[in-house]
């Protein structure tokens, strides 16, 4: 069985995406990062103080990430540069990506710790502002029974979202000139479980080998049937059309992380309309965009896409000690090659990357004219260390079976070679958090270098959503409020709780909520 740590990122022999050389020297990290796994030289990144420190770190595991030496302020800070988009601006490359935190109601209107959030979104100076968080389409595809929905006994409750944080914003920036914010619209599919935390209700686009064993699904539990998909086609068009209505400027189409729409991308074995060839799993997709283009025409569509993928990962039973997880292993697959239950995934290794099909869904966007995408990787369900690079796993992952900082090189570089492929479309990357105090400094450096066009900031806003502004105006970081990639966010709600930053945030200090996790981290 290969090691984990071969995750790696592989040529698409067509476009020529990855150079040799760079081949070679991200294998070569890889190497690295295995041999110092072993010899347990993994560095806390919290303990590097100095810029020069961590650009030598990373020159250690042969890794290359752009990192400037100096924050440029104000007007000559290419993350505060605007971006031409729709005949007028997003205006600038700060993001925030979508970040759930369980704490709607349980008909799925928000409560004011959501409030709380958008207003934090607001606060962080970010002019374009992804989806907020997932919005489920129907009650049935929700997350969890905490997660909000999209309907009109919501309307209210979403609007005052955009309100709050609208207004936070003009406060930070002075208007709201340039600001777009996107509402994110889902269906959970494989992950749904909208009435009660300990019920999950998969709802399965086909039989998958691992997954369904995960999820304990018998042989015979139902597929979703194309009657069904057409009315989840129909809840996304209603769905956009509220969004509109309600201002919001665009709408995320979600394509990530194994829920609905990523699941369509990977149904190969499906029979029928929507699975098969990779016209009958992007059909999903044509027909939401073509609805919503005819109930609401000016509104903006974008996609959030897991652009690549690897096969399940658990920890490694042989090195669980004491109730401490083990590293991430890859699931058996000995007897899965060709690898048939995938997108992104090289078939005949699926511990490693292939860009390939991501290819031919960009260039599917671009001709159904749509420019904003966001590029993620992977699912926090089934491989974490790939999706939200992390020193410390949640309650139910693992320990990183190699640097996290692999895994956010990986997410650079895919959306780099994507940025080249696609220079007209507007990307946002992802995975960021990981670079803790430095990541001012790759950020600066990514956007500069045209790697990406917007640095997508996802834990760290739970953290320290300003941490941009503040290095772009200020020059100076508050490193106490800096994500340390504790996982506590993710822990809380698998066992049920609000998502938040319970370390770092004041706000969960002393709160029923951090009561309670803490003692579900002690058992
Ligand atoms: C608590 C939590 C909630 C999240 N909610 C969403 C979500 O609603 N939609 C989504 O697409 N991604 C969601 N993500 C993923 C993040 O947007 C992001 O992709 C991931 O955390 C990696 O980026 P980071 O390194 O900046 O954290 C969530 C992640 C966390 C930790
Ligand atoms: S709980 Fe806070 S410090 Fe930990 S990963 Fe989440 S945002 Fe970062």
């Amino acid at each position: 069985m290969p090691a984990a740590s071969e995750t790696s990122l592989r040529f698409v022999p067509a476009a020529a995406f990855f150079q040799f050389e760079r081949l070679a020297s991200l294998t070569g990290i890889l190497q690295t990062a295995r041999s110092s796994m072993s010899g347990g030289t993994m560095l806390r990144l919290g303990t590097i103080k100095e810029v020069a420190r961590f650009q030598e770190y990373l020159r250690t595991l042969e890794l290359e990430i752009p990192c400037d030496a100096d924050i440029l302020l104000g007007a000559e800070s290419p993350l505060l540069q605007p971006v031409a988009f729709c005949g007028g601006a997003i205006g600038n490359r700060i993001a925030i990506n979508p970040m759930e935190g369980w704490d709607g109601t349980s008909d799925g209107r928000p409560s004011e710790h959501t409030i709380r959030r958008w207003r934090r979104f607001g606060q962080s100076g970010a002019k374009l502002i992804w989806g907020g968080e997932a919005v489920a389409v129907c009650h049935d595809g929700r997350a969890n029974p905490h997660q909000l929905a999209i309907a009109e006994h919501t309307r209210e409750g979403l609007a005052q979202l955009r309100a709050a944080l609208i207004e936070e914003h003009k406060k930070v920036a002075g208007s709201d000139q340039g600001l777009w914010i996107g509402l994110q619209l889902t269906h959970s599919g494989r992950y749904c479980r909208p009435n009660e935390h300990g019920r999950p209700e998969p709802r399965v686009l086909y039989r998958h080998p691992i997954l369904d064993r995960r999820l304990k699904l018998p042989a015979d539990y139902p597929l979703v049937t194309d009657g069904e998909i057409r009315r989840i086609i129909e809840d996304f068009h209603r769905a956009a059309q509220l969004a509109a209505e309600l201002g919001f400027d665009f709408v995320d189409v979600k394509h990530c992380h194994g829920y609905l729409g990523h699941e369509f991308l990977s149904a190969h074995t499906r029979e029928g309309d929507y699975g098969g060839s990779f016209e009958n799993r992007t059909r999903f997709l044509r027909e939401i965009v073509q609805g919503i283009r005819s109930v609401a025409p000016k509104l903006q569509i974008g996609v959030r896409l897991s652009a690549f993928d690897t096969i399940a990962f658990h920890p490694d039973p042989a090195r669980s000690v004491n109730g401490k997880l083990g590293p991430g292993i890859p699931e058996p697959h000995e007897n899965l090659i060709p690898y048939r239950w995938g997108f992104g995934v090289d078939t005949r290794r699926p511990t490693a990357v292939d860009l390939t099909e991501a290819v031919e869904f960009l260039a599917l966007l671009e001709k159904l004219q749509i420019r904003l995408v966001n590029i993620s990787a992977g699912s926090p369900y089934y491989n974490p260390h790939i999706q939200r690079p992390a020193f410390y796993p949640p309650s139910d992952g693992y320990q990183p079976p190699e640097d996290p900082l692999i895994g956010v090189a990986r997410q650079m570089h895919s959306v780099r070679e994507l940025k080249q492929r696609f220079p007209n479309l507007l990307m946002v990357g992802t995975a960021y958090s990981y670079l803790q105090d430095f990541l001012p400094h790759v950020a600066q450096a990514v956007v500069r270098e045209g790697w990406v066009d917007f640095v997508g900031l996802g834990r760290m806003t739970l953290a320290y959503p300003e941490i941009l502004w503040d290095a772009t105006h200020k020059k100076t970081l508050e490193h106490k409020r800096v994500c340390r990639t504790f996982s506590d966010c993710t822990t809380a709600p698998r066992n049920g709780l609000p998502s938040g930053c319970y370390p770092l945030d004041a706000y969960y200090k002393g709160s029923q909520m951090a009561v309670k996790l803490a003692a579900i981290k002690k058992r």
